[in-house]
């Protein structure tokens, strides 16, 4: 059904640890998102944010409640069926751009396609495609050290976006980038979700990138505060 949200979770609370280490991250949260919204999360430092983008972008399980993405309710998936859901539907870029250092900018954008069964050929041209779009072709076959940051980010976007996910999480993607840089990631995931649909999720502690968001989603303490779109 079309009204059903993309992304639901219900009571999702998620513990770190236990005795006297535990930590409760995140608490009783309850959210939908429908498919192309454009969300951006706040909240200070240790409120819970990559916990919950972790959650939602299916690396990590809730503790307790239950997230139901796309009609499939993966809460109680295993390890392997949720990197089949994430390399279907999800594309992540990290703040730190984690990409593989020995691999070059054409090696780490083409693995998600190696994980979904794509033979060498067609993984190679469509990566040298993606690299393209993204204004790399004088870069295909550089290593993370001796991309700039903004080139890393974009050789990171390029493998967030190469299987054509429905959903894009960014968490802090522009917090390593100067602001011309980050201005120019920012409108290529504009563009992304007004042209083409994906639904965008981004933590930022840009209030200026947070305006860019139809939906701003506030976190404290591992609670949700404020919902402007919700
Ligand atoms: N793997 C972990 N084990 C134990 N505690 C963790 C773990 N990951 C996060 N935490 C704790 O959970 C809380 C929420 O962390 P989280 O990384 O989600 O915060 P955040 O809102 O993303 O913060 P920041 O803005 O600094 O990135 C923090 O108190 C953190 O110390
Ligand atoms: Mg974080």
């Amino acid at each position: 059904m079309s009204s059903n949200p993309l992304i639901f979770l219900e009571g999702v609370r998620k513990i770190y640890g236990a005795g006297t280490v535990r930590v409760d991250a995140l608490s009783d949260i309850n959210l939908r998102v429908s498919s192309g919204e454009f969300m951006a999360i706040l909240g200070p430092s240790g409120s819970g944010k990559s916990t919950l983008m972790n959650i939602i972008g299916c690396l990590d399980r809730p503790t307790d409640g239950r997230y139901v993405l796309d009609n499939v309710d993966v809460s109680g998936l295993g390890d392997e069926e949720l990197a089949r859901v994430r390399n279907k539907m999800i594309g992540f870029v990290f703040q730190m751009f984690n990409l593989l250092p020995k691999q070059t900018a054409l090696g780490n954008v083409q693995l998600p396609l190696l994980y979904s069964g794509i033979g060498p050929k067609e993984r190679e041209e469509n990566g040298m495609q993606m690299l393209i779009k993204m204004g790399l072709e004088e870069r295909l076959h550089h290593r993370p050290s001796e991309l700039s940051g903004g080139e890393c980010q974009r050789v990171a976007i390029a493998r967030a976006l190469i299987n054509k996910p429905s959903i894009l999480l960014a968490d802090e993607p522009t917090g390593n980038l100067d602001t011309k840089t980050g201005e120019d990631i920012i409108s290529l995931f504009r563009k992304l979700n007004v042209e083409e649909g994906v639904t965008l999720i981004l933590v930022t502690h840009n209030p200026e990138i947070a305006g860019e968001a139809k939906r701003r989603l506030y976190i404290r303490d591992g609670r949700i505060v404020s919902d402007s779109g919700g």
